[in-house]
Parts: C-alpha cells; structure tokens; sequence
C-alpha cells in the first residue's frame, strides 16, 4: 500500500508497537499501512461521520485488517477510553479543531506518550497549545504536495516554551533545520503580502491603513526568518 507523501510522514512519526487512535481515519490509511508494516499492536480508526466510517472499515476488511485495527464512531476522543492507547493522530482538520478535539478529553492527554498533528492552519495555535498541555515538540515536519503546503508536529510529554514568537509561528525545528519548503513557504506568503497590499494601494480608510500595517510588520518578520534559512 502506498501512502500519500502527507500520509507518509504522519505513519512516519508512529513508534513501533505502539496502540494507535487515528481521530477522524475517514479512509483508515494510516492505521491500515501502519498494521500492514506491523508497526502497531493496536489500531483504532475513529471518525464522527457514517460515511468516513464506513470507508473505513471497507478499506480495514479489504486489507483483512480486522484482528488488530477496530472502528468506532466518535465525536473526538468520546469513544476513546484513558489509557486504550499511547498515540493519537489527528490529520487533515483545522488547528482550532484539532485543539477542541483534545481539550474534550483532558485525562487522555495526561496518559498519551505521543500526539501526532497535522493541522491544515494555525499551526501556531497547535504549538502554543502542545506547550500549554504539558507537551514538548520532538519533531516537524513540513512538506509541499500537490501545491499545499502541510506540517506535521509530534508532541511528546515533557515542559517546553519558545521564548521567540518566530518559533510559533514558523515552528523552530523547521528554522533550526533550515526547512528548504519553510524556505519556499515564506518567499510565497512575501509575495502573498505583496499583492494585498498593492491591491489596497490608494485606499486610505482606518481600517485599510491598520491592515496595510499588519501586513508590512509580517513581511519584515518573514524577511528576518528567511536569513536564519
Ligand atoms: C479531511 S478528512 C481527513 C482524513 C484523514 N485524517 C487525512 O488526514 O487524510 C477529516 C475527517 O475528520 C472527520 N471529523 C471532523 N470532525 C470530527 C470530530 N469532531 N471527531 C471525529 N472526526 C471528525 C471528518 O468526518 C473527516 O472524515
């Protein structure tokens, strides 16, 4: 079975052994490939939908899955028992989403060893809040497929902060390790930030000057990142 490049580094992140709870599966890849490669003992593929679910639990029995991966409907982590599981996964949803899906369920968070995100936006947010719940960022991951750009953060227990707003906004692994596609990243959202406000060039209400303001005071942040990569 081969996984999208998105997908692939998500499985990535999975320690073998590991109990897997796959938040919002719609297809079940992951936990899928994950059992296929035989890197887990437990996989629970969990959506809020019938369909998703569905799909699910076709793909489970087409790949004869069903001895170690189990599906569950679920609004979040409602179905998802403390302590059933040492890793979560949760793809392809909103960051805001993500973050109400695991406040849901504080006593999961106190129990789980690894979270595994990938936040469609405000990874900020995401970074924030690993660090907030009591969760270090051990990796990330940024990628560009199909012309979207995605990130994959790990979390793992243990006290972190970032003392440079850069660090959550942009996520200091990818700085550290000189992300070549943070690098791409920032170079489109510059010229992004060209074009609004060139587009606004010529109106001069409040609100239009305070925006312009904003986006100048982003474009010099991303001008001082782009040195460090
Ligand atoms: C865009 S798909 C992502 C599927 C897969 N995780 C991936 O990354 O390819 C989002 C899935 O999350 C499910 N979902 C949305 N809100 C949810 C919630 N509160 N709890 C569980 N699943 C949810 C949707 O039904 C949908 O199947």
């Amino acid at each position: 079975m081969d996984l999208s490049r998105r997908l692939q580094c998500i499985a990535d992140e999975v320690l073998p052994g590991s109990a897997v709870a796959d938040i919002g599966t719609d297809h079940g890849y992951v936990p899928i490939y994950l059992y296929l490669k035989g890197k887990i003992r437990k996989g629970i593929a969990m959506d809020i939908g019938e369909g998703p679910l569905a799909r699910a639990k076709k793909n489970i029995q087409m790949y004869e899955a069903s001895s170690v991966i189990e599906t569950r409907q679920s609004d979040g982590l409602e179905k998802l028992e403390i302590g059933e599981v040492d890793t979560i996964i949760i793809a392809g949803m909103g960051g805001l989403l993500i973050q109400q899906i695991l406040e849901g369920k504080t006593g999961v968070l106190r129990t789980v060893q690894r979270l595994i995100l990938q936040p469609q936006r405000d990874q900020e947010k995401t970074r924030r809040f690993l660090h907030k719940q009591g969760f270090k960022i051990s990796n990330e991951q940024m990628i560009k497929e199909e012309g979207h750009y995605y990130t994959i953060i790990t979390g793992i227990p243990g006290q972190e902060s970032y003392q440079r707003e850069v660090d959550y906004l942009f996520g200091r692994k990818l700085i550290e390790e000189k992300s070549p596609i943070l690098k791409e990243y920032i170079c489109d959202q510059l010229s992004k930030y060209d074009t609004i406000i060139n587009n606004i060039q010529g109106y001069e209400t409040e609100a239009v000057q305070k925006k312009k303001e904003e986006a100048i005071v982003f474009q010099n942040i991303c001008k001082e990142v782009l040195q460090w990569l």
